[in-house]
């Protein structure tokens, strides 16, 4: 099967370098034939492969659209304005920048716009589901800004809005970051709002994880609200790996240049162009039924981990993301998900709101885009719990996921 679905490229690359070329298979195979259930990770399509693959990889183009710092740019300008101007339309924000290389750069960039070193800035804390860039010690967040962390409630998981207001009036941040790695409900993007207006904070949606589902309209937008909005393009928005910003026109010059210069260097314009063709994507009508798709998958998982005995935070989900606590199934999170991965069940483990050991978190883009639906979870769900509860031996739980995911391959030939 080919990797790249260019074949001349694929076929370059066997040719030149068969050692690389069996990697690359190598992982395609892992990929097809055990269960994705990481929630930061999808499947991109051939669409968005063929431009991350393609001449654009090249290409230097420091700078923005028509203020570049190297000649040759006619066409890589086109491609980042057709991004620029799908991911503003897509979500209807009136600047978007594209260049973000992660994530975490997006999130640099937008402190950049609004902070500077020692200003407090409040987050959910790291045990709860905050990212690294929310104010870990082993981040240039937790270095170079006094963050503060909200948590969640212990019984419910929910978010504790009264901890955030009175952290808020307490601390009177900067700015506030509300986001998550891990937060399976829906964020009121209106209450962070009201209290960062209260206390005169700047508020950073750090929506990476849910803004595919904004896409698809399955999620709440965080653009009304957020003075910025960092986001991810490769999670359940399905684009390659890669960072995106979106704000209000007042802050658009800055947040360019916080990117570029002061974060950047040079565009990857082989990336931008598969942003493009990922926004072009997520703006049709099967993208729609994909994203609600996902949070359909995601709410049977969460009430059939439940049925099997697994304690499942906030008691269900709104979204992509499930996480549980595997222990009344008799072993803590790191050695569930050793024994899954023993399966060809591949998933995380994180924090726990009410515990100090670790649980499971799981996701259902990459399943969704393969085609599963709620039959299936209901499967994967009770094969899960067999596995974890040691009921299940690991080679044959493993077969039987090779069968399931032979159904549903990620990249029909
Ligand atoms: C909430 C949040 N912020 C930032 C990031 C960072 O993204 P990246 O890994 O692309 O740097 C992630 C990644 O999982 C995330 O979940």
């Amino acid at each position: 099967m080919s990797v790249t679905h260019a074949p001349t490229t694929a076929d370059a690359l066997a040719g030149q370098d068969p050692e690389l070329a069996e990697i690359l298979l190598g992982e395609l195979d892992r990929q097809s034939s055990t269960l994705q259930l990481i929630a930061a990770e999808n499947f991109c399509s051939p669409a968005v492969l063929a431009a991350l693959g393609s001449s654009l990889a090249n290409k230097y183009a420091e700078g923005y659209p028509g203020a570049r710092h190297h000649g040759g740019c006619e066409l890589v300008d086109v491609a980042e304005r057709l991004a620029v101007d799908r991911a503003k339309s897509l979500f209807g924000a009136e600047h978007a920048n594209v260049q973000s290389h992660s994530g975490s750069s997006a999130v640099l960039a937008a402190y950049a716009v609004l902070l500077r070193p020692g200003d407090t800035v409040l987050a959910l804390g790291l045990p709860y589901g905050g990212h690294l860039t929310h104010g870990s010690p082993a981040n240039f967040s937790g270095r170079w800004f006094d963050f503060v962390g909200y948590g969640v409630d212990a019984e419910t998981g929910l978010i504790d809005h009264d901890q955030v207001r009175t952290l808020a009036r307490t601390h009177r941040p900067k700015a506030i970051v509300c986001g998550s790695i891990a937060y399976p409900r829906h964020i009121d993007y209106a209450f962070f709002r009201e209290v960062a207006d209260e206390v005169g904070a700047y508020l950073i949606a750090d929506a990476a994880h849910p803004i595919g589902l904004v896409a698809g309209g399955a999620a709440p937008s965080p653009v009304p609200y957020a003075d910025i909005v960092c986001a991810t393009t490769h999670k359940v928005l399905r684009g390659p790996r890669g960072g995106m910003i979106l704000c209000g026109s007042e802050l658009a010059e800055r947040v360019d240049r916080a990117v570029f210069p002061f974060t950047q260097g040079g565009a990857q314009m082989h990336t931008i162009a598969a942003k493009a063709v990922a926004f072009g994507e997520a703006a049709t009508p099967a993208f729609t039924a994909y994203a609600h798709q996902v949070v359909a998958n995601a709410r049977v998982l969460a009430a059939a981990l439940a049925d099997e005995g697994l304690v499942v935070t906030t008691g269900g989900t709104d979204t992509h993301l499930v996480t549980a606590d595997p222990a009344p199934l008799g072993v803590d999170g790191r050695t569930a998900r050793g024994r899954l991965a023993a399966a060809g069940m591949v998933l995380d483990c994180c924090a726990l709101p009410h515990a100090d050991l670790r649980g499971l978190r799981l996701g259902t883009a990459a399943v969704t885009t393969q085609g599963m639906a709620e039959k299936e979870m209901t499967g994967i769900a009770a094969l899960l719990a067999g596995v974890v509860r040691g009921e299940v031996e690991s080679a044959r739980a493993r077969e039987e996921v090779r069968d399931l995911v032979g159904g549903f391959p990620p990249y029909p030939a």
